[in-house]
Protein backbone atom coordinates (compact mmCIF):
# COMPACT_ATOMS: atom_id res chain seq x y z
CA UNK A 1 0.00 0.00 0.00
CA UNK A 2 1.42 3.48 -0.60
CA UNK A 3 1.74 5.32 2.13
CA UNK A 4 2.13 9.48 1.72
CA UNK A 5 2.41 12.29 3.46
CA UNK A 6 3.63 16.15 3.38
CA UNK A 7 5.65 18.66 5.38
CA UNK A 8 6.94 21.95 5.83
CA UNK A 9 9.76 23.36 7.92
CA UNK A 10 11.64 26.62 7.90
CA UNK A 11 15.08 27.00 8.15
CA UNK A 12 16.86 28.57 11.49
CA UNK A 13 19.91 30.52 12.20
CA UNK A 14 22.09 29.80 15.15
CA UNK A 15 22.66 33.05 17.78
CA UNK A 16 25.29 30.67 18.97
CA UNK A 17 27.08 28.24 16.99
CA UNK A 18 26.82 24.88 16.69
CA UNK A 19 30.11 23.84 15.19
CA UNK A 20 31.89 20.63 16.09
CA UNK A 21 30.48 16.64 16.57
CA UNK A 22 30.77 14.33 19.47
CA UNK A 23 30.04 11.50 17.68
CA UNK A 24 29.94 11.50 13.63
CA UNK A 25 28.18 8.18 13.74
CA UNK A 26 25.03 9.71 15.67
CA UNK A 27 25.65 13.02 14.18
CA UNK A 28 25.35 14.29 17.85
CA UNK A 29 27.09 18.02 18.42
CA UNK A 30 29.90 18.55 20.62
CA UNK A 31 28.35 21.93 21.66
CA UNK A 32 24.82 22.94 22.35
CA UNK A 33 22.94 25.83 20.39
CA UNK A 34 20.31 28.72 20.14
CA UNK A 35 18.52 29.56 17.38
CA UNK A 36 15.59 31.61 15.55
CA UNK A 37 13.60 29.87 13.31
CA UNK A 38 12.61 32.10 10.05
CA UNK A 39 9.25 32.03 8.88
CA UNK A 40 10.34 33.10 4.94
CA UNK A 41 13.09 30.25 4.34
CA UNK A 42 11.28 27.16 3.86
CA UNK A 43 11.23 23.60 2.74
CA UNK A 44 7.91 21.89 1.21
CA UNK A 45 8.73 18.18 1.56
CA UNK A 46 6.38 15.15 0.18
CA UNK A 47 7.36 11.97 1.16
CA UNK A 48 5.91 8.41 -0.85
CA UNK A 49 6.62 5.10 0.84
CA UNK A 50 5.76 3.21 -2.44
CA UNK A 51 5.97 -0.87 -2.65
CA UNK A 52 6.91 -0.63 -6.29
CA UNK A 53 10.40 1.48 -5.40
CA UNK A 54 13.36 -0.69 -5.46
CA UNK A 55 15.61 2.09 -3.96
CA UNK A 56 14.60 5.80 -1.87
CA UNK A 57 15.22 8.48 -4.16
CA UNK A 58 15.20 12.10 -3.59
CA UNK A 59 14.22 15.26 -6.34
CA UNK A 60 15.70 18.41 -4.54
CA UNK A 61 14.46 21.48 -6.31
CA UNK A 62 12.99 19.45 -9.70
CA UNK A 63 16.81 17.84 -9.91
CA UNK A 64 17.42 14.29 -8.94
CA UNK A 65 20.10 14.36 -6.04
CA UNK A 66 21.18 10.77 -5.86
CA UNK A 67 24.41 12.32 -4.03
CA UNK A 68 21.92 13.36 -1.33
CA UNK A 69 20.61 10.30 -0.44
CA UNK A 70 22.78 8.34 2.30
CA UNK A 71 21.60 11.07 4.64
CA UNK A 72 17.71 10.77 3.67
CA UNK A 73 17.63 6.85 3.81
CA UNK A 74 19.75 6.96 7.19
CA UNK A 75 16.82 8.75 8.47
CA UNK A 76 14.21 7.07 7.08
CA UNK A 77 15.50 4.30 7.91
CA UNK A 78 15.05 4.68 11.67
CA UNK A 79 11.86 5.80 11.32
CA UNK A 80 10.72 2.16 8.73
CA UNK A 81 12.65 0.63 12.00
CA UNK A 82 10.35 1.97 13.97
CA UNK A 83 7.04 1.33 11.89
CA UNK A 84 8.19 -1.88 11.15
CA UNK A 85 8.28 -1.59 7.64
CA UNK A 86 11.11 -2.21 4.80
CA UNK A 87 9.17 -0.14 1.87
CA UNK A 88 11.27 2.66 -0.26
CA UNK A 89 10.12 6.18 -0.40
CA UNK A 90 10.40 8.91 -2.65
CA UNK A 91 11.39 11.84 -1.87
CA UNK A 92 10.83 15.45 -3.91
CA UNK A 93 11.65 18.67 -1.53
CA UNK A 94 11.37 22.36 -2.56
CA UNK A 95 13.42 24.98 -1.04
CA UNK A 96 11.90 28.88 -1.90
CA UNK A 97 15.78 29.86 -1.52
CA UNK A 98 19.17 29.33 -2.73
CA UNK A 99 20.12 25.37 -1.92
CA UNK A 100 23.93 25.14 -0.12
CA UNK A 101 24.95 28.82 -0.32
CA UNK A 102 24.80 29.03 3.61
CA UNK A 103 20.99 29.38 4.49
CA UNK A 104 21.06 26.16 6.32
CA UNK A 105 18.71 24.03 3.52
CA UNK A 106 19.92 21.26 5.43
CA UNK A 107 18.15 22.63 8.67
CA UNK A 108 14.40 22.56 7.35
CA UNK A 109 14.76 20.03 4.73
CA UNK A 110 15.72 17.91 7.14
CA UNK A 111 13.25 18.65 9.71
CA UNK A 112 10.33 17.96 6.76
CA UNK A 113 11.96 14.95 5.54
CA UNK A 114 11.39 13.64 8.96
CA UNK A 115 7.94 15.04 9.69
CA UNK A 116 6.40 14.06 6.70
CA UNK A 117 7.86 10.66 6.76
CA UNK A 118 6.95 10.13 10.12
CA UNK A 119 3.44 11.27 9.08
CA UNK A 120 3.14 8.78 6.09
CA UNK A 121 3.96 5.97 8.15
CA UNK A 122 1.24 6.85 10.88
CA UNK A 123 3.81 6.88 13.58
CA UNK A 124 2.87 9.49 16.48
CA UNK A 125 6.04 10.90 18.04
CA UNK A 126 6.61 13.53 19.90
CA UNK A 127 8.18 16.60 18.72
CA UNK A 128 11.21 15.62 20.80
CA UNK A 129 11.38 12.12 19.32
CA UNK A 130 11.47 14.48 15.51
CA UNK A 131 13.91 16.44 16.93
CA UNK A 132 16.08 13.59 17.94
CA UNK A 133 15.60 11.34 14.48
CA UNK A 134 15.99 14.98 12.24
CA UNK A 135 19.42 15.67 14.49
CA UNK A 136 20.41 12.40 12.87
CA UNK A 137 20.08 14.22 9.03
CA UNK A 138 21.61 17.31 10.03
CA UNK A 139 22.24 19.33 13.76
CA UNK A 140 20.67 22.09 12.62
CA UNK A 141 17.68 20.56 11.60
CA UNK A 142 16.65 19.27 14.92
CA UNK A 143 16.34 22.89 16.02
CA UNK A 144 13.78 23.60 13.20
CA UNK A 145 11.09 21.11 14.75
CA UNK A 146 9.96 24.00 16.57
CA UNK A 147 9.60 27.88 16.46
CA UNK A 148 10.54 31.14 17.49
CA UNK A 149 13.89 30.80 19.70
CA UNK A 150 15.33 27.13 20.68
CA UNK A 151 17.67 25.64 22.23
CA UNK A 152 19.61 22.91 21.00
CA UNK A 153 21.14 20.19 23.99
CA UNK A 154 24.34 18.73 23.39
CA UNK A 155 23.39 15.85 25.09
CA UNK A 156 26.05 13.35 26.40
CA UNK A 157 24.27 9.77 26.54
CA UNK A 158 25.92 7.10 24.42
CA UNK A 159 22.72 6.70 22.45
CA UNK A 160 22.20 9.93 21.31
CA UNK A 161 19.04 10.03 23.14
CA UNK A 162 19.77 13.09 25.36
CA UNK A 163 20.71 15.35 21.95
CA UNK A 164 17.75 17.53 21.05
CA UNK A 165 16.46 20.80 20.61
CA UNK A 166 13.71 22.21 22.62
CA UNK A 167 11.55 25.49 22.32
CA UNK A 168 13.13 28.41 24.62
CA UNK A 169 10.26 31.53 23.55
CA UNK A 170 7.99 31.99 21.60
CA UNK A 171 8.63 34.05 18.27
CA UNK A 172 5.68 36.58 19.33
CA UNK A 173 7.13 37.55 22.66
CA UNK A 174 10.27 38.98 21.15
CA UNK A 175 9.63 39.46 17.53
CA UNK A 176 13.04 40.30 16.05
CA UNK A 177 13.60 40.32 12.09
CA UNK A 178 15.82 38.76 10.03
CA UNK A 179 17.39 40.27 6.84
CA UNK A 180 19.75 38.30 4.82
CA UNK A 181 22.26 39.70 2.53
CA UNK A 182 22.90 37.35 0.19
CA UNK A 183 26.38 38.05 -1.39
CA UNK A 184 26.55 34.74 -3.28
CA UNK A 185 24.30 32.19 -4.88
CA UNK A 186 27.08 29.34 -5.87
CA UNK A 187 27.23 26.44 -3.78
CA UNK A 188 28.95 26.43 -0.60
CA UNK A 189 33.04 24.86 -0.84
CA UNK A 190 32.97 22.87 1.93
CA UNK A 191 29.99 21.99 3.84
CA UNK A 192 29.58 22.59 7.18
CA UNK A 193 29.79 18.91 8.66
CA UNK A 194 33.34 18.61 6.73
CA UNK A 195 34.27 21.93 8.06
CA UNK A 196 33.50 21.28 11.60
CA UNK A 197 35.49 17.52 11.27
CA UNK A 198 38.43 19.71 9.74
CA UNK A 199 38.49 22.30 12.30
CA UNK A 200 38.75 19.81 15.38
CA UNK A 201 41.50 18.12 14.25
CA UNK A 202 43.60 20.82 12.90
CA UNK A 203 42.76 24.12 14.15
CA UNK A 204 44.64 25.08 17.58
CA UNK A 205 41.14 27.16 18.48
CA UNK A 206 39.01 24.28 18.30
CA UNK A 207 39.23 23.39 21.84
CA UNK A 208 38.80 26.67 23.61
CA UNK A 209 35.74 26.79 21.19
CA UNK A 210 34.55 24.02 23.17
CA UNK A 211 35.82 25.29 26.20
CA UNK A 212 34.09 28.75 26.32
CA UNK A 213 30.75 27.18 24.81
CA UNK A 214 28.78 26.38 27.66
CA UNK A 215 29.13 30.68 29.00
CA UNK A 216 28.64 31.53 25.96
CA UNK A 217 24.95 29.46 26.21
CA UNK A 218 24.10 30.84 29.57
CA UNK A 219 24.81 34.67 28.50
CA UNK A 220 22.15 33.90 25.39
CA UNK A 221 19.69 32.41 27.30
CA UNK A 222 20.35 35.10 29.58
CA UNK A 223 19.95 37.64 26.93
CA UNK A 224 16.33 36.12 25.67
CA UNK A 225 14.97 36.34 28.82
CA UNK A 226 15.35 39.89 29.59
CA UNK A 227 14.70 40.52 26.25
CA UNK A 228 17.96 42.52 26.28
CA UNK A 229 19.10 43.22 22.47
CA UNK A 230 22.74 44.48 23.28
CA UNK A 231 23.58 41.49 25.33
CA UNK A 232 21.88 39.15 22.78
CA UNK A 233 24.60 41.34 20.06
CA UNK A 234 27.48 40.91 22.46
CA UNK A 235 26.97 37.12 22.79
CA UNK A 236 25.34 36.08 19.45
CA UNK A 237 28.55 38.51 17.09
CA UNK A 238 30.92 36.73 19.72
CA UNK A 239 30.00 33.31 18.81
CA UNK A 240 29.96 33.61 15.36
CA UNK A 241 33.29 35.37 14.83
CA UNK A 242 34.81 32.86 17.24
CA UNK A 243 33.38 29.87 15.39
CA UNK A 244 34.85 31.75 12.31
CA UNK A 245 37.99 31.95 13.91
CA UNK A 246 38.36 28.56 14.73
CA UNK A 247 37.60 27.62 11.10
CA UNK A 248 40.32 30.05 10.17
CA UNK A 249 42.92 29.09 12.17
CA UNK A 250 42.62 25.31 10.77
CA UNK A 251 45.03 23.86 8.56
CA UNK A 252 44.38 24.27 5.65
CA UNK A 253 42.01 27.36 6.17
CA UNK A 254 38.60 27.39 6.37
CA UNK A 255 37.64 31.21 5.13
CA UNK A 256 33.60 31.04 3.98
CA UNK A 257 33.70 34.34 4.13
CA UNK A 258 33.98 36.86 0.55
CA UNK A 259 34.79 40.64 0.54
CA UNK A 260 30.88 41.76 0.76
CA UNK A 261 30.82 39.21 3.87
CA UNK A 262 33.20 41.49 5.69
CA UNK A 263 31.49 44.99 4.09
CA UNK A 264 28.59 44.05 5.55
CA UNK A 265 29.50 42.89 8.80
CA UNK A 266 31.07 46.42 8.98
CA UNK A 267 28.09 48.05 7.97
CA UNK A 268 26.26 46.13 10.66
CA UNK A 269 28.48 47.22 13.48
CA UNK A 270 28.30 50.80 12.19
CA UNK A 271 24.74 51.18 12.68
CA UNK A 272 24.61 49.38 16.27
CA UNK A 273 27.15 51.82 17.10
CA UNK A 274 24.73 54.34 15.84
CA UNK A 275 22.16 53.36 17.96
CA UNK A 276 20.24 50.56 15.86
CA UNK A 277 19.45 47.72 17.45
CA UNK A 278 20.73 45.00 14.69
CA UNK A 279 23.73 42.45 14.69
CA UNK A 280 25.25 40.38 12.66
CA UNK A 281 25.60 36.44 12.41
CA UNK A 282 27.51 34.38 9.56
CA UNK A 283 26.87 30.77 9.04
CA UNK A 284 28.77 27.80 6.49
CA UNK A 285 28.93 30.31 3.99
CA UNK A 286 29.51 33.86 2.72
CA UNK A 287 25.71 35.32 3.23
CA UNK A 288 25.33 37.78 6.06
CA UNK A 289 22.52 37.79 8.53
CA UNK A 290 21.37 40.50 10.32
CA UNK A 291 18.72 40.20 13.34
CA UNK A 292 17.27 43.58 14.46
CA UNK A 293 14.08 44.84 16.05
CA UNK A 294 10.91 45.02 13.58
CA UNK A 295 11.11 49.19 14.18
CA UNK A 296 14.90 48.96 12.62
CA UNK A 297 14.01 46.55 9.81
CA UNK A 298 13.78 49.53 7.49
CA UNK A 299 17.09 50.90 8.08
CA UNK A 300 18.77 47.33 7.96
CA UNK A 301 17.11 46.44 4.85
CA UNK A 302 18.20 49.66 2.90
CA UNK A 303 21.55 49.80 4.29
CA UNK A 304 22.52 46.40 3.26
CA UNK A 305 20.46 46.71 0.34
CA UNK A 306 22.78 49.57 -0.96
CA UNK A 307 26.08 47.57 -0.42
CA UNK A 308 28.09 46.37 -3.09
CA UNK A 309 28.33 43.16 -3.71
CA UNK A 310 25.11 42.89 -2.03
CA UNK A 311 22.89 40.38 -4.69
CA UNK A 312 19.70 39.61 -2.90
CA UNK A 313 17.85 41.17 0.12
CA UNK A 314 15.97 38.65 1.95
CA UNK A 315 13.72 39.69 4.74
CA UNK A 316 11.80 37.54 7.61
CA UNK A 317 10.34 37.60 10.94
CA UNK A 318 10.44 34.29 13.15
CA UNK A 319 8.21 31.26 12.30
CA UNK A 320 7.03 28.48 13.66
CA UNK A 321 8.06 25.01 13.73
CA UNK A 322 7.14 22.01 11.67
CA UNK A 323 3.90 21.22 9.88
CA UNK A 324 2.57 18.31 8.07
CA UNK A 325 -0.15 17.29 6.34
CA UNK A 326 -1.64 14.55 4.35
CA UNK A 327 -1.21 14.52 0.59
CA UNK A 328 -3.29 12.83 -2.27
CA UNK A 329 -0.88 10.17 -3.41
C1 LIG B 1 27.49 26.96 10.88
O1 LIG B 1 23.59 21.30 10.80
O2 LIG B 1 24.61 21.86 8.56
O3 LIG B 1 25.18 26.62 10.46
O4 LIG B 1 25.03 18.26 11.33
O5 LIG B 1 26.86 18.17 9.67
O6 LIG B 1 24.53 18.59 8.89
P1 LIG B 1 25.54 18.76 10.01
O7 LIG B 1 25.80 20.30 10.14
P2 LIG B 1 24.80 21.53 9.99
O8 LIG B 1 25.72 22.64 10.67
C2 LIG B 1 25.29 23.94 10.92
C3 LIG B 1 26.46 24.76 11.28
C4 LIG B 1 26.22 26.26 11.32
C5 LIG B 1 25.93 26.72 12.76
C6 LIG B 1 24.56 26.39 13.27
O9 LIG B 1 23.58 26.36 12.51
O10 LIG B 1 24.47 26.19 14.50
Amino acid sequence: MIKAAAARARSNIALVKYWGKANGTLNVPAVGSISITLDALRSDTEVVFDPALETDELVLDGEPRPDGLVRVSACLDILRELAGIGTRAAVVSRNNFPTGAGLASSASGFAALVGAAARALGLELSPRELSIIARRGSGSAARSIFGGFVEMHAGNARDGLDSYAEPLLPGKEWPLHVVVAVTSTGEKAVASGSGMRHSARSSPYYAAWLQTHPGDMALCRQAIRTRDFDALAEIAEASCLKMHAAAMAAVPALIYWNGTTVECINRIRQLRMSGLPVLFTVDAGPQVKAVCTPDARAAVRDALAAMPGVVEIIETGLGPGLETHECAS
